[in-house]
């Protein structure tokens, strides 16, 4: 069994931008830039954010976080879009969900230029992915894929079984894995908790992509032998041994699981932090496509 690095690989595709960035200063060009929004105080949504944000810095990008309070209306949100809409220092705008329950999650994220979203989830981002166009791709998408490059594992013609059809991680990674592309040309299937035998599915995957949120859900039963198995959940569980009281475990039973897998991610360590370094790619492609 290979146990897929996503802390190494993240930190490879960090130090690329931060090279690329570098060579902008030394050309004394304008640097990429990003805004990330978020609405509330929900703890898990602070810490993504707060790392985003950090991991920007660190590669050399303008950062900006605007904290808004969970009472902020859409319409004051809509407008601080629109503000960054017209900025030209920010190539990227990053709303983070969920947002609170007055605020039309759809409205908000269809206010974002097509041209900033690099969070892929602009519905002309989603349509023209699916029509297999370049576009922007959600970043935990394109970091399954960018794993998947890098370790060389071959997804042409291969079955892959999509467990959970989120806008966010499902339904894209779905379309980028079948596309007649390099690094795809997979055959496809998605399943999801209206499935009355999901292991039906599950077995008979030779790369299984669980994006369900329940902890623990894979069990070693709905995995065959050999598959490549790559775990997208975050799920925080109570754990007194802990000394927090609690550890973040992924969708999939890692122990018993890992023992048929010939290759897997682990939580934490794995898709996570690909996330954050695919947001950097896509907010310096932003760049280089549309600001500069
Ligand atoms: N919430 C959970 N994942 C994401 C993400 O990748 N982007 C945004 N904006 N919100 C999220």
């Amino acid at each position: 069994m290979i146990l897929i690095d996503g802390k190494k690989i993240a930190a490879e595709i960090k130090e690329e931008i931060k090279n690329k960035i570098s060579a902008l200063v030394k050309e004394g060009k304008n640097t990429p830039g990003l805004v990330t929004i978020l609405v509330g105080d929900d703890p898990g949504s602070q810490i993504y954010i707060n790392n985003k944000g950090k991991a920007c810095i660190e590669a050399g990008m303008r950062s900006v976080t605007e904290r808004l309070s969970a009472d902020t209306s859409e319409h004051d949100l809509l407008d601080l879009i629109s503000y960054y809409n017209n900025n030209k220092d920010y190539h990227g705008i990053l709303v983070q969900i969920p947002l609170p329950k007055h605020i039309d999650e759809a409205k908000v994220i269809e206010a974002i230029s097509p041209e900033k979203d690099v969070d892929g989830f602009h519905p002309i981002s989603i349509g023209n992915l699916v029509l297999g166009k370049d576009t922007f791709v959600s970043c935990t998408a394109a970091g399954i894929q960018e794993l998947l490059k890098r370790y060389n594992i071959e997804t042409s013609g291969k079955h892959v079984v999509v467990i959970g059809r989120s806008n966010i991680v499902g339904k894209p990674i779905a379309n980028l894995l079948m596309q007649k592309n390099k690094y795809a040309n997979a055959i496809v299937t998605v399943c999801h908790s209206a499935a009355k035998d999901l292991s039906q599915f599950t077995r008979t995957a030779d790369i299984l992509i669980a994006a369900i949120g329940k902890p623990g859900f894979v069990k070693e039963d709905m995995v065959k032998e050999g598959a490549v198995v790559i775990d997208v959940g975050i799920n925080r569980i109570k754990d007194d041994n802990h000394p927090n009281g609690s550890r973040v475990v992924g969708d999939v039973d890692f122990p018993n699981v890992s023992k048929k897998a010939s290759f897997i991610t682990p939580v934490p360590g794995g898709v996570g932090l690909m996330t954050i370094a695919m947001l950097l790619k896509n907010t310096y492609k932003a760049y280089l496509k549309y600001g500069g």
